[in-house]
Order: structure tokens, then C-alpha cells, then sequence
């Protein structure tokens, strides 16, 4: 009954060693996904009721299962969530990066589900041709955008449908706030500049992917260009009030370092010197110690029905 993707563990990972110099085929050279596993992780498990209740909404849809793919899983917190939620369904995580998928398997076996879930390493889509049979609900959360063509991402993906599966994809939302408006220290609004910072810094990446098409992001209609039937949007909040717990705080303090990393230089000087405050553990207006760090933000989830034959 198990079908074992378990041959796909001896694949190099995309940057696996065994790579020849020039040979690679990463389908964005900014990041390193797997370096990401502690980061991914932490998120995912932190954004754990958003995902129970946007499961809840999606199993009054998708009714007893047999086999969920999950497209772009990371290291698999979520597809473990789905093989808790679905007890009846085998669950299988695909992603590029071998070593995430690896923390995945484990976590599967940590929690007692590893008879049912699997995974399937290699660039998408055209790896979910490996799927043993076609998929009654397919879920890709914020992997999607990290795909050049995703109008032709969301064709591929339809195409793995059974007949009367869904597709579920998580993009967009409300971007991340984690701090008022005015913090006390530098000019009011940082966290707004920093969202239009991170909003050149997205279309930047996505004009770098291989085979980047530009696409208006009308989830709907692309679900349903892609041959599907739309059934449902809906958003969730991740609503973590002051006093956030230690695991929120270091969310808030992770996140902001790597905005720091990634763009930090391109921000004038005084908010520089305001996020390298908020970043100093040493510095009681740090987000290390403040109290009023708090994590707000909503995603949002589309639904599609693959019409039956
Ligand atoms: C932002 S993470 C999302 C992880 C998880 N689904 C979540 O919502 O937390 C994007 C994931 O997609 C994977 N990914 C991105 N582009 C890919 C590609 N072309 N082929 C395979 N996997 C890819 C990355 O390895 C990464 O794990």
C-alpha cells in the first residue's frame, strides 16, 4: 500500500556536493534554501494555528484523501500537519532541497506518521511526474512564486489532479508586522518601508528565476486558466499579541535579521542605525527584550476543483 519514495534519497541535493562546478541548475541562485531549514522550521511551527485553521476550512472541501502532495514543502512542518489532520491520507513532500526534506522525514518519524508520508527531491513542477498516482488535493505554499513561469507552474500542477482534487495555494496575504507604528526610537513607519523594501526585493528575485514570466497575480483567474474550477479564497491571521513568547520573539528577531542581510544597505541612515538598535540584544529598544513585540499578519489561500472527466 505504502508507495515508497524513499529511492529518492541517494539524489544529490540541488546543492548537493556532487555537483560539477557550472552544473548547476538551482532555480535561483540567491538562496540557499537549506541553510534556511532552522529558520523554515521555526515559522512554520510558530504559524501552526493559522495552518490548523486553514486546514480546517480546506477538509470541509476535501473529504477523506487518499494521497496529498505537498509542492514546495520545506522541511515538511506542514505536510506533517496534513497527515495529523487527514489520518486516512498519505502525504508526500516535494521540494529541491534534499537536506530539508531529510529534517521532514524525520520529523514524520518523530511523530509516529512515517508509514504514510514520503518525499520526492527535485525542481518543480516537472518532478510531481514521479508521483505514483495523481494527487487529491495538492497544496503549494509560497513555493509557487519561486517558479519563473507560474501560470505554466499551475498548468503543471492541475495536470497531477485527480479528477475532483484540489489545488490549494497559499500567496500573498498581509505582510509581517511585529512593532507599532512608532517605536520610540528613529522615524516613525519603519516597518511600512521595510515592506516596500521586501516588495522590490520580491519582484527582484522574480525577475532573476530562470525563465521569468511577468504575470499579474489574479490567483483566481490563473487557477482557472489552468483548466480548474475556483472554489474558495480565504485569509487567516496569525494574531501573537504583547507579551509575545520566546519562539515569537525569535521569529520577529530572525526575520529582521535577514531583512538586515538582504537590504539592509539599500535603507537610509537613520534606519539603518534604527534596525541595528532593534537587532543589538545588548540594547533594552531591542526586539530581544521591548515588550511590545507582537506578530500580525494574514495569509491567504485559494482553492480549485479539477472538474471530474
Ligand atoms: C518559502 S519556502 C516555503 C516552504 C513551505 N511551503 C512554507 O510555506 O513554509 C519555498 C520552498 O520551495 C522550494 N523551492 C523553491 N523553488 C523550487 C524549485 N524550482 N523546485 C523545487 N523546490 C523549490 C524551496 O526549496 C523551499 O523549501
Amino acid at each position: 500500500m505504502a508507495h515508497d519514495h524513499h529511492h529518492q534519497h541517494d539524489h544529490p541535493d540541488r546543492r548537493g556536493h556532487r555537483h560539477e562546478p557550472g552544473h548547476h541548475h538551482d532555480h535561483d541562485h540567491d538562496i540557499d534554501w537549506a541553510a534556511m531549514a532552522p529558520l523554515l522550521e521555526a515559522q512554520a511551527e510558530l504559524f501552526t494555528p493559522l495552518y490548523r485553521r486553514a486546514m480546517a476550512w480546506l477538509a470541509r472541501e476535501v473529504t477523506e484523501p487518499g494521497l496529498i502532495a505537498d509542492v514546495g514543502s520545506g522541511p515538511g512542518v506542514v505536510s506533517c500537519l496534513f497527515a495529523d489532520t487527514f489520518p486516512g491520507a498519505r502525504v508526500v513532500a516535494v521540494d529541491g532541497a534534499g537536506p530539508l526534506l531529510e529534517r521532514a522525514r524525520d520529523r514524520a518519524a518523530r511523530l509516529g506518521v512515517a508509514d504514510r508520508f514520503g518525499t520526492l527531491t527535485g525542481e518543480l513542477p516537472g518532478v510531481l511526474g514521479e508521483l505514483d498516482y495523481p494527487a487529491d488535493l495538492l497544496w503549494a505554499s509560497q513555493s509557487l512564486h519561486h517558479l519563473g513561469d507560474q501560470r505554466a507552474a499551475l498548468a503543471a500542477l492541475a495536470g497531477h489532479l485527480a479528477p475532483g482534487g484540489t489545488l490549494a495555494i497559499l500567496e500573498g496575504g498581509l505582510p509581517a508586522r511585529f512593532l507599532p507604528r512608532d517605536i520610540g526610537i528613529g522615524r516613525p513607519g519603519l516597518g511600512a518601508r521595510l515592506h516596500a523594501a521586501e516588495e522590490d526585493a520580491f519582484a527582484e528575485m522574480r525577475a532573476s528565476l530562470p525563465g521569468s514570466v511577468a504575470e499579474a497575480e489574479d490567483w483566481p483567474a490563473l487557477l482557472t486558466a489552468a483548466g480548474l474550477k475556483h472554489t474558495g479564497t480565504r485569509s487567516f491571521l496569525l494574531d501573537l499579541p504583547a507579551p509575545v513568547s520566546d519562539e515569537a520573539r525569535a521569529y520577529v528577531a530572525g526575520s529582521l535579521s535577514r531583512v538586515r542581510e538582504r537590504f539592509g544597505e539599500g535603507l537610509d541612515a537613520e534606519d539603518r542605525a534604527t534596525l541595528d538598535r532593534l537587532l543589538d540584544p545588548g540594547d533594552a529598544a531591542s526586539v530581544h527584550r521591548r515588550p511590545d513585540v507582537f506578530v500580525l499578519l494574514a495569509r491567504t489561500v485559494y482553492t480549485a476543483v479539477r472538474p471530474a472527466d
